[in-house]
């Protein structure tokens, strides 16, 4: 081994352990936020849920600009003249995300008309709440079009750009979910999960490009639409997340250029957890908590 490689094998331990500690440090006293008073905004799926809060907080953090995007044109127009009324431009336009054409088309749309985007908020999701056997081809396929495959159409419609500029922000609204999946709902987990290995390769990948950064925001059950009819054995345990927080710490992640959000925090146990425990200890969580169940009473819609 060289004099070179040695050093720099020697001090990885140092440069680790420097980056725990600024991390920890961070976590008490966050650094200086982004100022969003030049930023333009698009958040798919923005006409309702956790899309339209987010809408809401970006504007009350001063963004630019929001552009909202989804397949309903009355939650889109809902929100959006409630954000002209808060202040804030916002525009919306009706784009399946699922359709790599039409987002393609739309992108283009949006940067004639709106601008350049300079903050992507992937946030459109379905969920199906069926087992496998118990769903369709169709709807399978689905969901992997719209939580998995959209976010590849978006990020390459607007991405480019945001490197030019040297200046952007990719999100991700994600899902607990993908790390801890449950049965019931296998398409919807599935889809995540690859959605979390795209934002981490992306997030990497990003590394060496200035003014260029990525937040993934993974959400414990939150109370929108989405998982209408779904019972946790514990509701006092394991409340559901309010969607306004969700946006808060979403827009407040992005504002801090913070990789990695898990919602509660509680949910970092989680994560080690399925590391140092036998598959039969999770098995008993799942059982306790009653995460086997909980998709039977679902009546969501997709
Ligand atoms: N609710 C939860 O418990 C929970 C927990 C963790 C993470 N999340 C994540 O949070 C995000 C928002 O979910 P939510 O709870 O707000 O659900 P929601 O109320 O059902 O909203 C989903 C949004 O996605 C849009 N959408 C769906 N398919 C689309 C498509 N093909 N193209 C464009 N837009 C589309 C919908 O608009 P249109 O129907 O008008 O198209 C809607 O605005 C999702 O990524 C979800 O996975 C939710």
């Amino acid at each position: 081994m060289d004099l070179r490689t040695l050093c720099s094998v020697l001090l990885l331990p140092l440069q680790i352990l420097c980056c725990a500690v600024k991390a920890f440090v961070r976590f008490f006293i966050p650094g200086k936020r982004r100022d969003l008073s030049g930023d333009v905004v698009l958040i798919t799926g923005g006409g309702r849920g956790i899309g339209r809060h987010l809408a809401r907080e970006f504007a009350k953090c001063g963004a630019k600009k929001l552009i909202l995007w989804g397949r309903t044109e009355k939650c889109l127009k809902d929100t959006c003249e409630e954000i002209t009324l808060m202040g804030t431009e916002c525009h919306y336009f009706i784009c399946d995300v699922a359709n790599r054409e039409e987002v393609y088309k739309q992108a283009k749309v949006v940067r004639e008309k709106v601008g350049d985007v300079t903050i992507l908020v992937n946030n459109a999701a379905v969920v199906h709440g069926k087992s496998l056997m118990d769903s369709d081809d169709d709807a399978l396929l689905k969901s992997q079009h719209i939580n998995t495959m959209g976010q590849f159409w978006t990020t390459k419609a607007f991405l480019p750009r945001m490197l030019e500029l040297q200046t952007g922000h990719i999100v991700c609204v994600n899902s607990i979910l993908s790390l801890s999946p449950i049965p019931g709902t296998i398409d919807y987990c599935t889809s995540k999960a690859s959605s979390l290995a795209f934002m981490e390769s992306l997030t990497l990948g990003l590394l060496d490009c200035p003014g260029v950064g990525c937040t993934t925001v993974l959400p414990f059950h939150t109370n929108t639409e989405m998982f209408q009819g779904m019972r946790v054995r514990f509701p006092k345990l394991f409340p559901p997340l309010r969607p306004e927080v969700v946006a808060q710490r979403t827009v407040d992640a992005v504002r801090t250029n913070t990789a990695f959000v898990y919602l509660p925090w509680t949910m970092n146990a989680l994560v080690i957890l399925k590391c140092i425990l036998p598959q039969s200890a999770l098995e008993e969580i799942h059982r306790f908590s009653g995460t086997y169940t909980c998709m039977n009473t679902f009546k969501g819609r997709t």
